[in-house]
């Protein structure tokens, strides 16, 4: 089912839960009554196109308007994912060290492995900081700097040199897959942990992983292949625009 304008926003919540997430990044409270997406989206500033194709892409993976995506601001683009990345370490990874915690807390048998299970964790949530510290800390910026020179009416040698010392396709080339590690940890847990006694914190700890894990792939999707090709064509525009420019000055 494809979230419109015209649906109820307490709708989008009762086809996928997990949409929560997406609102909570827009700034979107629940309480909207029986406001429509429309309505709510304008009450809260939020781009209603932006927030369609965002929210759609999230709960159905078939969805992905790629080329629509990219249509939209690099701001607005770069604002989603810092938010998503805020969300992972304030939410989803201080959840799921909790419920390690609460499992080595509550074993007796088997706290060897459940210790493991937290080393591991710990070396991913590393990971994870460094991962969306590169992105936060160079890619974003660089990313606004070719939209700012692309929309002004001159190119500057500036965003030449900076284009020439790091280009988008570094960023691409360098991402690694943070998803992948997560299948790993999945996987201990499934194939390996030896039924804790408290099957319900395993249970949990397990669907924490996998909404995670289903959150890192849709952020990736919106890198990969929505800012990626996004700044690499704007790339192009400018060296072909500098380069005229050039020859007529
Ligand atoms: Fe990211
Ligand atoms: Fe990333």
């Amino acid at each position: 089912m494809i979230i419109t304008k015209e649906i109820k926003m307490a709708d989008v919540i009762h086809v996928n839960y997990y949409a929560l997430s997406v609102l909570n990044r827009f700034g979107i409270e629940l309480g909207f009554g029986d406001k429509s997406v429309e309505e709510v989206c304008k009450q809260n500033d939020v781009d209603l196109d932006f927030f369609l194709d965002i929210v759609n892409t999230f709960v159905d993976k078939d969805y992905f308007p790629k080329k629509h995506l990219q249509t939209f601001p690099v701001k607005l683009i770069t604002d989603y994912l810092q938010k998503t990345h805020n969300d992972y370490h304030n939410s989803n990874v201080p959840e799921i060290e909790e419920l390690i915690e609460k499992m080595v807390d509550s074993c007796q048998t088997q706290k060897d492995n459940i210790v493991l299970l937290k080393k591991f964790f710990n070396e991913y949530k590393e990971e994870l900081q460094n991962h969306t510290n590169r992105e936060e800390e160079a890619v974003f910026p660089y990313a606004h700097a070719i939209e700012n020179a692309f929309n002004s009416d001159k190119i500057d040698t500036s965003v030449i040199e900076l284009m020439q010392n790091y280009s988008i396709e570094v960023f691409q080339n360098e991402h690694d897959n943070i998803e992948e590690k997560l299948f790993d940890l999945k996987n201990i847990i499934i194939k390996y942990l030896p039924q804790p006694k408290d099957v319900k914190l395993c249970k949990k700890l397990l669907h924490e992983l996998f909404s995670l894990e289903q959150d890192l792939n849709d952020h990736a999707r919106i890198e990969e292949k929505v800012l990626v090709p996004k700044i690499r064509e704007m790339e192009e525009i400018i060296n072909k625009r500098f380069s005229e420019e050039s020859k007529n000055a």
